[in-house]
């Protein structure tokens, strides 16, 4: 799949920076660089900066950078392979043979008809002589052989290479197996083992129809009790929910998210084809953007315990950013879906559904909870959870309704507790913008900094780590000498981490450079690092700075915490301060 680097040498000597983004933008000379208005983000006075010397760019606005091949992504929204045969076009140069591509999508059907086979194999064997202890345990769910047929529900027989054997007669190679995911490689890493064994199997099915993974459970109390397919090239667990193949052909616009497959089928069974699950994963953004593009209200369904209600505060939050309702369904008396209809039947689900609540509905039933209302100070308890509710829901309508509920219940005016909710949320903003401005002044970052939360906690680690990387990306040749008393292990926070060990991975060939960057980064993570690089433009660098720096990081390596110092023997301690003596002596010297 990779695009030859020596590819992307000859396209970056072909494209120069200035004269492509020039068809985009028009630039203003400003001493030594162009400056121009930022085509990512509207402004009136130009904070696009042009870098000549390395071939990058970066706003100072809003963050947009990298090289020439991030510039074409951000603009033309391209991902990698296309922005670099879109430039490859433009500068007239044919693209080297995109063997590895093919080989790529070669390799991906592979596994799919593998994954086909696999599942017929895993069918065929619970409905065979040999499968009748997952048949039995698929009936003690409930499940009927209708069912079973739909979802192509399937047995792993209880021993060790059964499927692995299975698929080496249709011929596939042992390699494959493993990069599907169907079979696991030994310890000592010289046979291999089916990753399935005597568990009960859930065909994970795409929009297109494709078998693209496995969900197996165990028979009895055995742990783990699921066990997914690892990610593999058809199967990402974080983008796709089990039974959408299914979901989707209903038109209700209304989707039901549960925790468990089991949860999912027997809904399906019972009448409800629009339910879908997480393979084992809590939801994700890219989960709630598929689910908003089928439906305009989910009701989740989550477990009663815990664990669920905790997972269900998180996905209110994700689908906080997307454009769907959430309602919350509060379950009873049964843990989940699955018990639920099989204890009080499907009317009765089927009322629970209708009735979900919205989300602020759900929340202000949680916060009466412990409050006794006929006091004041059970009023007052209630009141003060009830106001940042109110003051959180965006829509005046929706609030008025809700702050005339918590009205009655508090013998409160509703007028009063729509201005002492919109004063909260005046609060609220204003708090926001001072911490943002007090952020700024100080230059110190309490957010969580997204593409590299460490940096917050370790502002001092991470600026020295900055200046290494702005250092090594002006002086590739002095990466060599770096990595001699600088290992990767040794950057404190991980994006910068990440940086360092691709310059350390540079072909001696190939100077380390932006372009190489952007074959491995995202457009926001070039933004950050042409950053890096554009912070440090004027400023001449010294060798001994960027050692000043190494010191800094092998300094916060070396410190131990209180507990670790106090489980030392007397020796091991001598030793340590001895070492943080001499790291001190080391940086004073300099
Ligand atoms: P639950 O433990 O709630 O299981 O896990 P469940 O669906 O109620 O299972 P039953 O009813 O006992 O059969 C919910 C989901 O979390 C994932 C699975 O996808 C499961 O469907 N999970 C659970 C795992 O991936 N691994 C586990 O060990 C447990
Ligand atoms: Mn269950």
């Amino acid at each position: 799949m990779p695009i030859p680097q020596s590819f992307i040498e000859k396209l970056k000597y072909a494209c120069d920076l200035e004269s492509v983004m020039s068809s985009y933008v028009e630039f203003k000379r400003e001493g030594r660089n162009k400056k121009c208005l930022c085509p990512f983000h509207s402004e009136k006075t130009p904070s696009l900066v042009l870098y000549p010397e390395n071939q990058s760019f970066y706003c100072f606005g809003c963050g947009a950078g990298g090289d020439v091949i991030t510039f074409i992504r951000l603009i033309e929204n391209l991902d990698y392979p296309s922005a670099v045969r879109f430039l490859a076009q433009k500068a007239g140069l044919p693209m080297p043979e995109e063997e590895k591509d093919t080989d790529l999508s070669a390799r991906k059907s592979r596994i799919l008809e593998m994954n086909r086979e696999a599942a017929r194999f895993f069918h065929q064997y619970l409905l065979s002589e040999q499968g009748k202890a997952g048949r039995a345990y698929l009936a003690s769910r409930r499940l009927t052989r209708k069912t079973v047929t739909t979802y192509g529900l399937g047995y792993a027989p209880d021993g060790w290479s059964a499927l692995r054997d299975h698929l080496r007669q249709k011929g596939y190679r042992y390699e494959e197996m493993e990069e599907a995911g169907l079979v696991a490689k030994s310890k000592k890493g010289d046979s291999y083992y089916d990753y399935f064994r005597n568990r009960v199997i859930f065909p994970i099915i795409d929009l297109r129809g494709s078998v693209v993974g496995f969900g197996g459970r165990v028979l009895d109390d055995s742990k783990p009790k699921y066990l997914n397919t690892k990610d593999t090239p058809v199967f990402q667990k974080s983008h796709i929910l089990f039974s959408l193949n299914l979901a989707k052909k209903d038109t209700s616009r209304r989707l039901i998210l549960c925790e468990g497959n089991i949860d999912v089928i027997t809904l399906y069974q019972a009448g409800f084809p629009n339910a879908v699950a997480t393979c084992g994963t809590a939801l994700t953004e890219e989960q709630a953007r598929l689910i908003a593009q089928y439906a305009d209200e989910v009701v989740i369904a989550y477990d009663s315990d815990a664990a669920g209600q905790k997972a269900l505060s998180r996905a209110l939050q994700i689908f906080s950013r997307v454009t769907v309702t959430p309602r919350v369904l509060s379950m009873e008396g049964a843990k989940d879906p699955d018990e639920y209809i099989n204890k009080f039947g499907l009317e009765q689900f089927k009322r629970l559904v209708d009735g979900a609540e919205q989300a602020s509905d759900h929340a202000l039933n949680n916060a009466v909870i412990g409050c006794d209302l006929d006091t004041d100070e059970g009023r007052l308890a209630y009141l003060n959870r009830a106001l940042p509710i109110l003051s959180g829901i965006p829509n005046a309508i929706e609030r008025e309704v809700y702050a005339g509920r918590v009205s009655k219940q508090t013998g409160v005016l509703k007028e009063t507790i729509l201005s002492q909710a919109a004063a909260l949320s005046r609060r609220e903003r204003n708090r926001a913008k001072r911490r943002e401005w007090q952020t700024v002044q100080s230059g110190r970052a309490q957010y969580r900094d997204p593409l590299d939360p460490k940096r917050g906690e370790h502002l001092r680690e991470a600026r020295a780590e900055e200046e290494i990387l702005r250092y090594l990306l002006a002086f590739p040749e002095e990466i060599g000498s770096v990595a001699a008393s600088l290992a990767p292990e040794d950057f404190v926070t991980d994006f910068h981490r990440r940086v360092y060990e691709v310059l350390l991975s540079a072909p001696a060939e190939h100077a380390a450079d932006l372009s190489q960057m952007s074959a491995q980064f995202t457009p926001q993570e070039m933004g950050r690092i042409a950053g890096i690089l554009a912070r440090g433009n004027g400023v001449s660098q010294s060798k001994k700075q960027c050692d000043d720096c190494i010191t800094v990081l092998r300094q916060y390596r070396g410190k131990k915490t209180p507990d670790e110092i106090a489980k030392m023997s007397p020796q091991e301690l001598a030793e340590y301060f001895k070492k943080q003596q001499e790291l001190k002596r080391k940086k004073t010297d300099h």
